[in-house]
């Protein structure tokens, strides 16, 4: 094999690390498939003196320049997360001639139009498989094996950190401080857990799956977000007596007439939806298409090596293309305008938890609330006692979400309802906008 291609690697933390490994180990076997010889030049880092392993034959710098001037690199591989520099540093490799491979969904959700109109002008590469789902492969699924489809709905748990988390809560009732320091030494969590618990990083992922889904450019702003920070060992344990598990949705959605609507938010799920047994750091993605009918896609979400493993692939790629001359194959798929549902235009069933005053009649007046507010109620149960009060469990039909948050609002002001403790969505499979 006569071609070498080197490469620049920008970050070697847990996923930069995971690239090394799987470059080291399966060395060989790579570069027969990618049809040639596959070297890292050099490793851009923040902290050069750090200690490190994996660092056999790298040479490390921290310039930017050692690997946007070298004329020998044609492959810039971006693991350094955050914003900046990393959006820059993405753009200028590409305008020097240099194809991009990065997990970095921060910049691809906020800055995708930017980056892949710059790949366009240079005829270069920008691939990002592992910004969504780790090391499960759905980007390039959607963008090439799926691509006779029309996509309807996108339905997926995209992070790992708060799957892990909420795993362990229902497993073992553990602590929620205490499963996400679990997270962050296993390496699944961002730099920022805030990201992942509050939904951030789910959205970012569900804005670039929407935009690819339904070929339409999903800014992070048209997706509503809701994190897990509000989740209770109450709530998991009212979710495992009524047949369901609590899992952090990203939902995306088309309906002919509301439009194209994208959501993260703690979803109560029944236990026999196949997302519902997708447990820990694992990641799953429902899609349906008027073509394949339901696909799901499922495997680590996060992780050095996983990730690595997609990331790898991008690059592998991006070789083919070079050594056949074929830049820029797969372009921006965003080529449709298209009208965003608001969450206040939704429709979904919900769990509210609330804490009432013990006396007669109390039930009666919150049903009769919730039906004056157009809200039918699937299911009410009153099992327990919370400082003299008692916790009543309301689970609703489908209903628009004006009609809960009125409902609520209603319910708050009156005298006999001490607290509204949660309202959580609940998936009853209607699949409804
Ligand atoms: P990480 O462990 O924090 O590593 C970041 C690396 O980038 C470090 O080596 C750091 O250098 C370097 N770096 C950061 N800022 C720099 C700067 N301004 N100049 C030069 N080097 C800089 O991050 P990670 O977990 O590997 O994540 C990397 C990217 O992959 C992120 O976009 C993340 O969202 C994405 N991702 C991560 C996972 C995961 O499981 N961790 C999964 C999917 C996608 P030092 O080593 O000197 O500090
Ligand atoms: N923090 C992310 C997660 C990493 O937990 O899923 C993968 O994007």
């Amino acid at each position: 094999m006569e071609k070498k291609i080197k490469i620049g690697l920008l970050g070697f933390g847990t996923v930069g690390t995971g690239v090394v490994r799987v470059f080291q180990e399966n060395r060989h076997e790579i570069s027969r498939k990618a049809g040639a010889q596959i070297e890292i030049g050099y490793v851009l880092v923040r902290d050069i003196n750090k200690q490190r392993t994996y660092t056999d034959g790298l040479q490390l710098t921290d310039d930017i320049n050692d690997i946007l001037k070298d004329k020998e690199i044609d492959i810039v591989i971006e693991l350094m997360g955050g914003m900046h520099p990393a959006r820059e540093y993405m753009l200028r490799a590409m305008e020097a001639g240099k194809s991009v491979v990065t997990a970095n969904k921060d910049v691809v959700a906020r800055c995708g139009k930017e980056l892949f109109a710059m790949a366009e002008e240079h005829d270069v590469d920008f691939m990002f498989e592992a910004s969504v789902g780790g090391g499960i492969p759905i980007i390039t699924p959607l963008k090439q094996c799926l691509t006779a489809n029309r996509i309807t709905e996108v339905m997926g748990i995209v992070n790992g950190t708060t799957n892990y988390m909420l795993t362990k809560m229902t497993q073992g009732g553990s602590d929620y401080g205490a499963v996400l320091k679990e997270a962050q030494n296993k390496g699944y969590a961002e730099a920022d857990p805030s990201a992942d618990v509050e939904g951030l990083d789910a959205a970012r992922k569900a804005a670039i799956l929407a935009s690819i889904a339904f070929n339409t450019r999903i800014c992070l702003d048209d997706v509503s977000i809701e994190g897990i920070t509000h989740i209770t060992p109450a709530d998991i344990e009212y979710a495992t007596e009524l047949g369901y598990v609590i899992k952090l949705l990203a939902i995306a959605r088309e309906s002919p007439d509301k439009g194209v609507n994208v959501r993260v938010h703690p979803t109560f799920l029944p236990k026999d939806h196949p997302l519902a047994a997708v447990s820990d750091v694992f990641n799953a993605i429902f899609i349906q298409g008027n073509a394949i009918g339901e696909a799901m896609f499922y495997g680590r979400g996060a992780g050095s090596l996983p990730t690595a493993s997609a990331v790898v692939a991008d690059v592998v790629d991006v070789v083919r293309d070079i050594v056949n001359h074929t830049f820029g194959r797969i372009r921006c798929t965003c080529y449709e305008k298209k009208k965003i549902c608001p969450i206040e235009e939704t429709v979904s069933a919900y769990y509210v938890r609330l804490l009432v005053e013990d006396q007669p009649g109390v039930l009666g007046t919150i049903a009769t609330v919730f039906g004056a507010q157009g809200v039918s109620l699937n299911s009410v149960i009153q099992t327990r006692r919370v400082d003299d009060c008692a916790e009543i469990v309301a689970i609703t039909h489908s209903v628009a979400h004006k009609k809960i948050e009125k409902a609520v609002s209603v319910l708050r002001g009156l005298a006999v309802v001490t607290e509204i403790r949660n309202i959580i969505r609940v998936e009853n499979g209607q699949g409804a906008v």
